[in-house]
């Protein structure tokens, strides 16, 4: 099958398996492809599987091209007329529906955490070493943003000097209203141990590890500050994930210089609304960026004995792929989601992303995700530093 699209590259027909909240967004997303100019290729849902027939309205009222709709995942995958798949699905199903995919042939994007824990993402791994011909990636879309994007080609121009701190974060804070009920992504069976990491970690991982800095050790405090909440049937139930995480981490880059990166996932973070933020300190420049004023760049270039002034640049509508929107509109969360669509076309249809930064995060870097929060895990148990290896 993956050869078999290759050939039709023109027309990438996809599957969705989950039609919840990020499956919607990828089919919004394909509802506004004809916005980017140059389109790597087009694209087209051409089947869905979903626990839930309730949500199989939706998509076929707005997507003629659905010609299937099934509860059962494992259908989909038997479609000729399926190139690729999005796995949007529940953490614990992510491991048998991403080796399932892979193993039929289809190009995947996968959620994140791209496995339930680090066993599962191993057994994801290997299924993609097992098919080197299926294009396999993570999704992770807030790097597409144009500030971020800026960020992004200062790392690429080595312009930071010598790093001396990183911070990345993602904080939420809906979780702090403690009549929200619970849902699976508050429930370990679902989401998994990792709690907010599993569910933000990959998003505070992206950029770092696409610059290739590697996380040696890490010092992590997780906090369950709701450890109860209601069900939403009248009863008060356990809520056993971690609602927030804060990890320290000795991390070097490919000179080898160590310095502290601080990653911080968390869902009780008062005020904050979807925050996402990356802070690079340097000898020569130091930035920062966030989704909380995403036209807002800052940026500080420094000269020996020179004075240091933050800059604050307004960044317009800049994204990689270029689109039919005028530069001085402003860009947002859908944007950048379709940024990271057409970056999985690109690399699928070209074999290499249109820049460095401009690619969707690798199995192998998820990997390393893995690496990085089980070892937070062992870190809280046990009140110690612990390397990564
Ligand atoms: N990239 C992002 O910014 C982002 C944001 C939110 C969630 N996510 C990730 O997306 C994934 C899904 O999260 P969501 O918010 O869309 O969840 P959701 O609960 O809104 O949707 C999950 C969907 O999976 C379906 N489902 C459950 N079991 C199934 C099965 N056996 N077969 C087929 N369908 C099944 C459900 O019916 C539901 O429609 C998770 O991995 C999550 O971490 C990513």
């Amino acid at each position: 099958m993956a050869e078999t699209a290759m050939l039709r590259m023109k027309t990438v027909r996809f599957a969705i398996i989950g039609g919840g909240l990020m499956g919607r967004e990828f089919a919004s997303a394909v509802a506004r492809w004809p916005t980017l100019l140059d389109a790597p290729a087009k694209i087209q849902i051409v089947a869905l599987a979903s626990r839930t027939p309730e949500s199989f309205d939706w998509f076929t009222s707005n997507f003629p091209s659905i010609k299937q709709t099934t509860t059962d995942w494992r259908e989909v995958l038997k479609n000729d007329a399926v190139d690729a798949v999005y796995i949007a699905v529940p953490h614990d199903l992510h491991a048998e529906t991403y080796v399932a995919a892979i193993e039929a042939g289809r190009h995947l994007m996968g959620e994140k955490p791209f496995g339930i824990d680090q066993r599962a993402n191993s057994a994801i791994l290997a299924a993609c070493r097992e098919h080197p011909d299926v294009f396999v990636r993570c999704s992770s879309e807030f790097p597409f943003y144009p500030g971020a994007q800026k960020v992004c080609d200062l790392i690429d121009a080595g312009a930071f000097g010598k790093i001396i701190e990183v911070k990345t974060g993602f904080l939420h804070s809906s979780d702090l209203d403690p009549n929200k009920p619970i849902n699976w992504k508050r429930q370990i069976a679902t989401n998994g141990e990792y709690g907010c990491m599993g569910d933000l970690g990959m998003h505070v991982c992206h950029v770092p590890f696409r610059a290739g800095w590697i996380p040696g050790n890490v010092r992590a405090i997780l906090s369950n500050i709701m450890p109860r909440r209601p069900d939403g049937k009248g009863n008060v139930v356990p809520c056993e994930t971690w609602d927030n995480a804060t990890l320290l981490s000795e991390t070097r880059d490919a000179s080898g210089n160590v310095f502290p990166w601080t990653l911080k996932t968390f869902r009780i973070a008062p005020g904050e609304r979807n925050t996402w933020y990356l802070e690079i300190y340097g000898t020569q420049a130091s930035a920062r960026w966030s989704t909380r004023e995403p036209k807002v760049l800052e940026i500080l270039k420094y000269t020996p004995g020179g004075d240091q002034i933050w800059q604050r640049i307004q960044v317009g509508y800049e994204p990689p792929f270029k689109t039919i929107t005028g530069a001085n509109f402003e860009f947002g969360f859908p944007d950048c989601f379709l940024q990271m669509w057409a970056a999985f076309l690109h690399e699928l249809v070209d074999g290499k992303p249109l820049k460095h930064f401009a690619g969707c995060v690798t199995p192998e870097e998820t990997a390393m995700s893995h690496r990085l929060f089980t070892a937070a895990l062992q870190s809280q148990r046990d009140g110690a530093v612990v390397s990564i290896r």
